[in-house]
Parts: structure tokens; C-alpha cells; sequence
């Protein structure tokens, strides 16, 4: 009886054994699969859903400023849009940080604001949206 118990759990080991090594063989994702690629692909759908009707990379618009080179760039600093006089002296910088603040509640962090109000409050989403204006 003690015998027989023992075989099994031999057996069992063994399988446990083959199916962790299996699992070694292949690497968390797929060969070729790169997150920053995948982040920026989200973000482009987060962008076209919540800014590009007033946001493009190129030009600014009459609704919206050119977000080109957004990150890093200081607040209200494009001479082609007609900012307004609480962004101009926000003394902001658009930080990965500021960003963030921005999209989350634009109105909390610059009262007065023309930008009308945004709130995407994800987390992964916002991270998503960033890594896409780094691609402007
Ligand atoms: C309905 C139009 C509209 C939408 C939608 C909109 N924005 Fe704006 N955005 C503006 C306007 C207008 C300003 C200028 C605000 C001001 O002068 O106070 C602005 C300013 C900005 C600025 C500051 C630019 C600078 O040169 O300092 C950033 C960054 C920005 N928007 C990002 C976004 C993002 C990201 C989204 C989407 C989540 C978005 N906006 C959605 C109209 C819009």
C-alpha cells in the first residue's frame, strides 16, 4: 500500500517536473513583442477618442495647439495659438508628471483654462496617452 503511494507520488513529481521545464522553454511574451510599440498603439486610440477632434502634431488648429514635441515643452510657449492668459502664467512644463495632472482634471491644475474639461483618471490609460505624445 505504502509501495503504491509512493509510485504515485513519484509519478506526480515527475509530471510536475516536465510541465514546469516545458513552461522554462518559452519566454514571458512572444518573441518580437515590444510594450513600447503596444503602449503607443493604445494611446493613439485614447488620443483619438479624447483629443484629436481639437489636437493634432502638426500645426495648431483654431480649437487647439500643436502638441508637437508636447513632452518637455514649457506651457503655452507655441507664438501660432492664442493661449489663454492662465496658461500663459502657469509656469508649467509638460512633464511626464504635469501631464498626467493634465488629462486627469486639466481645470484643477490651470483654473481658467480654455481647454475644456478632460478627465481620464486610468492610470494605464494615461501612461498609454504619454507614450503616444512622445511620438509627436
Ligand atoms: C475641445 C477641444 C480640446 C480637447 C478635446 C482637448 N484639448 Fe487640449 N487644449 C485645447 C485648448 C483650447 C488648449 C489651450 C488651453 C489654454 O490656452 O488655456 C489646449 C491645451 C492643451 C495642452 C497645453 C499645450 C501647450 O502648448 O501648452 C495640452 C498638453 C493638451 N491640450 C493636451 C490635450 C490632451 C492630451 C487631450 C485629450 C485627452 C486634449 N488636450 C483634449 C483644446 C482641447
Amino acid at each position: 500500500m505504502a509501495y503504491r503511494l509512493l509510485i504515485r507520488l513519484a509519478a506526480t513529481a515527475v509530471g510536475v517536473v516536465t510541465v514546469t521545464s516545458s513552461f522554462a522553454q518559452y519566454p514571458p511574451v512572444a518573441p518580437g513583442f515590444d510594450i513600447m510599440l503596444a503602449e503607443q498603439v493604445a494611446g493613439q486610440k485614447v488620443f483619438n477618442t479624447h483629443c484629436a477632434a481639437c489636437h493634432g502634431a502638426e500645426k495648431s488648429s483654431p480649437i487647439g495647439p500643436s502638441l508637437h514635441r508636447i513632452v518637455g515643452r514649457p506651457a503655452a510657449s507655441l507664438h501660432d495659438f492664442p493661449y489663454s492668459e492662465a496658461l500663459r502664467k502657469s509656469g508649467l512644463t509638460w512633464t511626464e508628471d504635469n501631464l498626467r495632472r493634465w488629462i486627469a482634471n486639466n481645470a484643477q491644475l490651470v483654473p481658467n483654462t480654455l481647454m475644456p474639461h478632460v478627465s481620464i483618471s486610468d492610470r494605464a490609460e494615461q501612461t498609454y496617452l504619454i507614450a503616444y505624445l512622445k511620438t509627436f
